[in-house]
């Protein structure tokens, strides 16, 4: 096959003249930092989902941040979640003073396992964090049987599960849950650096809101405006994560293009997974079994016993012969330094997430991937397998 020039870089934003548009318009508008677009960007994305409650923040480890802080976690407390996902999930438990314990995943799906996650719970368990890992929903009627049966709370990342459904059919966010959604530029719905916290719950909403903004009293974005006035309260220590209007303009824009950036995703992914149907010891990661998968991520297994390469081989094939860039996602959290050294984790604690890491790829999968980008790497993981079957 004829080597590409240019580089394919694992992932790349989809956007038009609507995003270019959106950003003029709120430059020209003067609200640079929270203004109308935000409010707006929040009522239409809470409308999408179904939730009740919207709010637009800088980042999705904002939200989880955020997300915890509303339950007053205390030193001791822990909070079970997943080792198979960006360390943010679990560094906002270790920021709001709480111990993370990770449990176990599904060998095949990579979700964290609510059996698992009951051999976890201890007098100390406060909440659970569940990942909807790669645009998957994870198993929510059993992990919030479990909750209820153990008076527990659940936070949800859902940083890869924009236009991700549940096994009810219902979007993520569509949930009694309050649920933390990420726009950071290699996400499906991008805006640079952002992210959306919902909830269905007034009381938790309004604190939520306040502690984004320095814990000042309600609607301080205002104080600018005709309508607003210079006076505010500050009824709690809070902080600084409010997203801004230019954000929110790529925000709108890419909530209108979503339908038709996920159907480029699905399609991608079916070539994906048509091309290396045949190829032994190369599976892809199971599209199920909860819901619709959103195609955040396209994961090759690699089995080196039965393909005759590993996964770092093809990483590097791909990358250093054929120019195309790859991803892991992710390396274990409990088997990060930090989370040896703090918490006492080790290789062996989580052995499902454990072989899964050895083995994962992910491909590149983004809406402005052409037809020819397509075949192109279809084309480059077959020559890689050929390579080594020779
Ligand atoms: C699973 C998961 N959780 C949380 C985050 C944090 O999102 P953000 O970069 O918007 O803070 C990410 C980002 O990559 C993620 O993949």
């Amino acid at each position: 096959m004829k080597i590409r020039e240019e580089f394919l870089p694992y992932c790349r934003p989809c956007y038009g003249a609507a995003e270019l548009d959106g950003m003029a318009d709120a430059i020209r508008s003067g609200w640079w930092s929270r203004g109308p677009k935000v409010a707006a960007f929040e009522q239409a994305f809470a409308e999408r989902v179904g939730a009740r409650h919207a709010l637009a923040l800088n980042s999705c480890t904002a939200g989880l941040f955020l997300g915890l802080k509303l339950y007053d976690l205390q030193p001791g407390d822990q909070v079970i979640t997943t080792p198979l996902t960006f360390c943010a999930t679990a560094n906002v438990i270790v920021h709001n003073g709480a111990t993370p314990v990770f449990a176990d995943v599904d060998p095949v799906t990579g979700l964290i396992d609510p059996a698992q996650i009951e051999q976890k719970i201890t007098p100390k368990t406060k909440g659970v964090l569940p990942v909807h890992y790669a645009g998957r929903a994870c198993d929510m009627d059993a992990i919030n049987a479990l909750a209820d049966k153990h008076g527990l709370f659940v936070l949800e990342d859902a940083a890869h599960a924009v236009y991700t459904t549940y096994a009810n059919g219902n979007w993520v966010g569509n949930t009694r849950n309050t649920v933390a959604f990420s726009f950071y530029a290699t996400k499906n719905l991008a805006v640079g650096e952002g992210g959306m916290l919902t909830t269905n719950n007034a009381a938790l909403f309004e604190r939520a809101q306040r502690l984004s903004l320095h814990g000042m009293s309600r609607d301080a974005w205002k104080r600018f405006s005709a309508a607003g006035s210079w006076r505010y309260d500050v009824v709690e220590a809070g902080y600084k994560y409010n997203m801004t209007d230019p954000a929110a303009a790529l925000g709108l824009a890419q909530l209108d293009r979503l339908e038709t950036m996920q159907q480029r995703r699905l399609a991608i992914a079916n070539a994906y997974n048509a091309a290396f149907a045949d190829l032994p010891g190369i599976t892809p990661l199971p599209s199920g079994p909860f819901g619709r998968n959103a195609w955040h991520l396209y994961m090759l297994l690699v089995d080196p016993a039965r393909c005759g390469f590993t996964r770092d081989q093809l990483i590097e094939q791909l990358h250093d012969v054929y120019r195309v860039g790859t991803s892991v996602h992710y390396m274990p959290v409990h088997l990060h330094p930090f989370y040896r050294q703090t918490f006492g984790t080790r290789p062996g604690d989580c052995p499902h997430a454990e072989a899964l890491f050895a083995q994962m790829v992910s491909l590149p999968l983004y809406p402005s991937m052409t037809e020819e980008d397509v075949t192109y790497v279809c084309e480059a993981v077959r020559a890689v397998a050929a390579r080594f079957a020779a």
